[in-house]
């Protein structure tokens, strides 16, 4: 049973990151839910750097021998989860209030709510704690179990969907002296952009002409020019990492944000919490099957190994491209420094191509 405190409008609606990994996208088809993604989302075979006024582009395909990314709306995943859990007569309960779970360092976990009026308590073999990093689930473990470890970054990133076709085939990545941006998009009339702001802007900070201005020039390279259009949406995303470890209490199980949080640079944070619940279910799977605790008992550590690769990944991205407060000349130079080595050396470039497709995903 899944008890969801949003609405279903609200979560099939909030515009979230776009970038499925290669190993996500093949889940979603391996798993019957990957029919509209197959036929709206944009393969991408490649991603491109800019910085000093030059692009360079990283051949996924060719780097990584036929990986590939999809772009396709978090939010659309989310409504093709839904459809197929309720087509599949699964019980989805949206709006719970008061949402409590308890009991899960016993035999007897259990969750209780309320909805449409009624008090209502799922007796539970097991808890999937998949509410998010704001969600209920971590805090309720009690005190001494869980070390969290935790990293802000001074900028945030202001995000637009703009309805114009987008400029580029493929994904934009720009370190500039002004800051960080990305052009991304979500279908062939729609562009997603990001830039770097400070933390603590609103989008009131942000009218239309300076995002414009700033976009172009941020991402201002020779024979590019930016397309503007409506800009439809626009909001400010915080920058962190975060993990708590273990990903688990007794039978209660963290999955996704509720666990860790990286940095948006990359998009790694669905493909993370894909991944998570792949090794959950296999575990779930193995215990309805032979009654075996094995990869339930392991789940924490399986999950964390990628974790913490992906962290280390999300927060490279995000310190090569970004500027930071106190930087100088030399973390400017040495983060060009960086990006030839990546745009130039194959090893590094296949480091980045593997990491951006997507590490393999382990059950155990
Ligand atoms: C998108 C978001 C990201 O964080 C990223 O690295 C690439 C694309 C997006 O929303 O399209």
């Amino acid at each position: 049973m899944v008890v969801e405190n949003r609405s279903r409008e609200h979560i099939e609606s909030r515009v979230r990151a776009g970038v499925l990994e290669h190993g996500t996208a093949e889940l979603l088809i391996e798993s019957g839910v990957g029919g509209r993604m197959q036929r709206e989302g944009l393969v991408h075979n490649g991603i491109e750097l800019c910085f000093q006024g030059r692009r360079h582009r990283m051949d996924f395909r060719e780097l990584t021998g036929g990986r590939r990314i999809t772009v396709y709306g978090q939010q659309e995943v989310i409504k093709d989860l839904v459809a197929a859990r309720v087509e599949a007569g699964g019980t989805v309960i949206f709006e719970a209030e008061r949402v409590a779970v308890s009991g899960f360092d016993s035999e007897a976990p259990a969750i209780r709510f309320s909805a449409g009026g009624a008090e209502c308590e799922i007796a539970c073999d097991f808890i999937a704690g998949c509410d998010g990093y704001h969600g209920i689930c971590r805090p309720s473990v009690p005190p001494g179990v869980l070390t969290l470890f935790e990293r802000q970054y001074p900028f945030a990133w202001l995000g637009i969907l703009a309805e114009v076709r987008p400029a580029s085939q493929e994904l934009i990545y720009a370190n500039h002296a002004r800051g960080f941006a990305l052009l991304s998009m979500r279908s062939p009339e729609l562009t997603r952009l990001y830039l770097q702001c400070a933390p603590d802007d609103e989008t009131g900070a942000w009218p239309e002409a300076r995002i414009w201005e700033e976009l172009h020039t941020r991402l201002a390279s020779a024979g590019f020019t930016l397309r503007e259009g409506p800009i439809v949406q626009k909001s400010v995303t915080q920058m962190r990492s975060f993990v708590a470890e273990p990903m688990r209490c007794g039978r209660l199980f963290l999955a996704g944000d509720a666990a860790h949080i990286v940095p948006p640079t990359g998009a790694k944070g669905m493909n993370l919490a894909v991944a998570d619940v792949r090794v959950l279910a296999a575990a779930f799977a193995s215990y309805y099957s032979t009654r075996s605790w094995d990869l339930l008992d392991r789940y924490s550590d399986t999950s964390l190994r990628r974790v913490w690769q992906v962290q280390h990944f999300s927060w490279w991205m995000t310190a090569m491209l970004h500027r930071f407060p106190d930087d100088d000349g030399f973390d400017y130079r040495r983060q060009i420094g960086e990006l030839e080595y990546v745009t130039t050396s194959r090893a590094a470039a296949q480091s980045l191509a593997e990491n951006y497709t997507g590490l393999p995903m382990l059950i155990a």
